[in-house]
């Protein structure tokens, strides 16, 4: 590599690192750099890895993401799907599959990375995490983590990384865990999450929901109802959709879902303003009774792929402020799934120097 003279991203003669932000999720990653026109790329990608064996040198070799996916459905490994890599064997795959992202995006070494890290109460799997971060070969000018929750909250609550100066709760909508924490100048106060409400159990709900709105004769996978769920769930204007299926013995049986989709989402919903409410809350309260005041005050910053969801931010606005009796305010990001790596992106741009 050409060290001297390295024109950046935005075709500026600098020695400046590239500012990257990182956002390894148990069903997508994000990664955003410097787009090369002033702005930044935000690169979704499933986090799965398939390998096989080249047909002519034999060597084994990788595909990640939608290809992966799409190829090898039979043996691609989705290796962060409790949300961390929980052994030594996932571990190995998460850090090939990191590795794989970064070439495939050309992302220089000479790079300040900043990696969004979920709340979790699991040692191992994070001190795992730990391991593919920093044997990643990109960071050679600085690496931090913040966690997941706050650095989504940044692109929800200004144009810069206003987030940090402030008193403010956030809540992450994952796939596999729900994250609640209050944070002070950039400090996690009480950090909570529970993993039994989840954007996987809404699937899981959807599955059971269709075969009973069918009488038994349809029975979905769970990327299907995904599918579903991302297409077709909408807090402000359902509507009932159909799909067709092959049957086993030939021909083809259409179907129509009324509710099974919308039902599974007013159940996550509940559940999630019930476990901030009654669960998440009245922990802040206890110990920090003040900054609990002063935060609900404040806009709560609402994050997270199930955050996608049209009309969602608004009804748990609705639903939290009934719950709790006073009138809250719930905002989020333009783009709830990336917002975590976008913010991560915003503060490695200050670790850079920029
Ligand atoms: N555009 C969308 N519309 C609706 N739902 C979405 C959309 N995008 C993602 N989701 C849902 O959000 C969830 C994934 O959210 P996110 O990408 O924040 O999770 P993750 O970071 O990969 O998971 P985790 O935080 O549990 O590790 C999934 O259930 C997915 O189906
Ligand atoms: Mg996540």
């Amino acid at each position: 590599m050409a060290a001297e003279s390295d024109a950046n991203d935005d075709g500026i003669e600098s020695d400046e690192p590239t500012p990257v932000g990182v956002k390894l999720g148990s069903t997508r990653t994000v990664l955003t750099y410097p787009d090369g026109n002033g702005g930044v790329h935000a690169e979704r990608s499933l986090t799965c890895l398939a390998t096989y064996e080249d047909a002519i040198t034999g060597d084994e070799k990788a595909l990640f993401g939608e290809r992966a996916a799409a190829e090898y459905p039979d043996c691609v490994e989705y290796m962060l799907r409790s949300g961390l890599p929980e052994d030594d064997e996932r571990a190995a795959l998460a850090d090939r599959y990191f590795r794989e992202l970064l070439s495939a995006n050309g992302v220089p070494e000479e790079s300040a990375v900043v990696y969004a890290v979920p709340t979790m109460e699991n040692d191992e799997g994070l001190e795992n995490l730990t391991d593919v971060i920093e044997s990643s070969p990109i960071g050679a000018a600085g690496m931090r983590s913040y966690p997941e929750s706050l650095c989504g909250a940044i692109p929800a609550l200004g144009d810069g990384v206003e987030a940090v100066d402030e008193v403010f709760l956030a809540v992450n909508m994952g796939s596999t865990n729900l994250e609640a924490s209050a944070y002070r100048r950039g400090d996690q106060l009480v950090p909570f999450s529970t993993g039994s409400v989840t954007g996987n159990d809404v699937d899981r709900r959807i599955v059971a929901n269709v075969e009973e709105e069918t009488q038994g004769r349809v029975h979905v996978d769970l990327t299907t109802a995904r599918e579903y769920k991302e297409e077709h769930g909408d807090f402000e204007s359902f509507e009932p959709f159909s799909d067709v299926v092959q049957q086993p013995g030939g021909g083809s049986h259409e179907f129509t879902i009324e509710d099974g989709v919308q039902d599974a989402l007013n159940w996550y919903l509940d559940a999630a303003v019930d476990a901030v409410a009654n669960e998440f809350l009245p922990d802040l309260a206890n110990d920090f009774m003040k900054p609990y005041q002063l935060a609900l005050a404040n806009p709560i910053a609402l994050t997270g792929g199930m955050a996608c969801i049209p009309g969602m931010t608004g009804e748990f606005e609705r639903r939290l402020s009934a719950e709790l009796d006073r009138e809250v305010a719930v905002v989020s990001p333009d783009e709830p799934d990336l917002a975590a790596a976008e913010g991560a992106h915003r503060i490695a741009e200050r670790l850079a120097g920029r």
